[in-house]
């Protein structure tokens, strides 16, 4: 038989999902593994479907989305995001951040392009680059995970065509400051880049502080691609609904790919986003109020273990170093979830700086979290 695509035989299977599928069998396994937030999806998020369903809307929706749908995300857009948009010209609905990813490489690049990404950094934006033939400079973060700003303009040459940040981010759990963020917006400007922003963590901020959409910037609309979805907000990672909000140029070529890959997103679960989007962010504080508690709960067990370890400042994830302990976050990970029975992700699977490291996950009750850090103690007691 003849080769098939080598950009996908070169890439390996989603570990985090590996990881995943290994302790679903097992009840002894304590997962801190999942990007997926523990609680229930909103009643009115599953009605809103249900009815749709029971209303026959079993069709073909409209290729950008639903418009009521895309209405009340050009509102949110602006209650929210400060970000001011025409909802018939700035607007895609996806299956998911992730599929808003696929959409922003495949509007604005072309094969040899050059992107810059901060490392470790979220697993897709490694991959889908390589199916698109974009070059990813990976650029390390400084100790703290800030963007290393003076490494990213060096890493600048004739082939780059865009930045991608993700704040707050998976893995680090980093969220970038305002000053970060305005020498990221410095660069942008001043070499004529894309900016790709996902922020569908924007909602996991702690410590006062405040997620700022780049696109609501000045002069950087028209080269900002924000992507987003309701998988982490809504703890609704199944219905496979996001969004991207983009120039009207970029959008209509999306909408051609979106024509011929997908064709539209499942009609029936717009209908419960629209719920969703209903519903305000008023039903997340107790929930946030959870996460910060487990995330301090966390940070302080891995400091008292003798972790080298980050505060993170968003999203749900921390990410300690294993190096003191003389162990690789690869060894780490099979060692204690066969020792222990605790489900952590490695930290290399993230980029080319973090082999030393692991991502934990505390989007898990706190109870579990406990026994999950009790577990980790006597791991590494035992070594
Ligand atoms: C940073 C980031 N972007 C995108 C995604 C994918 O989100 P979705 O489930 O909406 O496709 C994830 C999921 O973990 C993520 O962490």
């Amino acid at each position: 038989m003849k080769e098939t695509s080598q950009r996908l035989v070169k890439a390996p299977k989603s570990a985090i999902r590996k990881l995943f599928d290994l302790a679903s069998g097992r009840s002894d396994i304590i997962s801190l593994g999942i990007g997926q937030p523990d609680f229930r999806t909103p009643e009115p998020i599953i009605q809103g479907n249900i009815n749709a369903l029971k209303k026959n809307i079993t069709m073909y929706a409209p290729t950008r989305g639903v418009p009521e749908l895309l209405e009340l995300i050009q509102k949110k857009a602006l209650n929210i995001n400060k970000i001011e948009i025409n909802w018939k010209d700035n607007i895609i609905v996806t299956n998911g951040a992730s599929q808003a990813v696929t959409l922003a490489f495949a509007s604005i690049f072309n094969p040899g392009d050059e992107l810059i990404i901060s490392s470790p950094n979220f697993v897709s934006y490694f991959y889908c680059a390589s199916f698109f033939g974009v070059k990813v400079i990976e650029v390390e973060r400084n100790k703290d995970f800030s963007p290393n700003i003076e490494k990213i303009r060096k890493s600048i040459t004739k082939k780059t065509k865009a930045m991608l940040i993700n704040t707050p981010n998976n893995p680090t759990g980093f969220a970038l400051t305002q000053k970060d963020l305005k020498e990221i917006i410095d660069i942008i400007i001043e070499n004529d880049l894309y900016l790709i922003t996902d922020e569908v963590y924007e909602n996991y901020i702690y410590d006062g502080l405040k997620h700022v959409s780049p696109a609501s910037l000045d002069g950087m609309f028209e080269r900002t691609i924000t992507v987003n979805a309701m998988s982490k907000l809504y703890s609704a990672t199944g219905f496979r609904l996001g969004y991207v909000i983009a120039s009207k140029e970029i959008i209509d070529l999306m909408e051609k790919f979106h024509q011929y890959t997908i064709a539209g997103t499942n009609h029936a679960a717009q209908y419960g986003y629209i719920e969703a989007l209903k519903m305000g962010s008023n039903f997340f504080k107790e929930i946030w109020k959870s996460f910060n508690k487990r995330r301090n709960l966390v940070y302080d067990r891995l400091n008292e273990i003798g972790f080298e370890v980050l505060k993170p400042s968003g999203a749900f994830y921390i990410m300690p170093s294993t190096e003191k302990f003389k162990l690789s976050g690869s060894e780490f990970s099979q060692r204690i979830m066969k020792e222990q029975a605790v489900a952590i992700v490695p930290g290399n699977i993230f980029g080319s700086f973090s082999d030393n490291m692991i991502r934990i996950s505390y989007a898990t009750e706190l109870e579990k979290l406990e026994e999950a850090m009790n577990r980790i103690e006597k791991f590494i007691q035992n070594l």
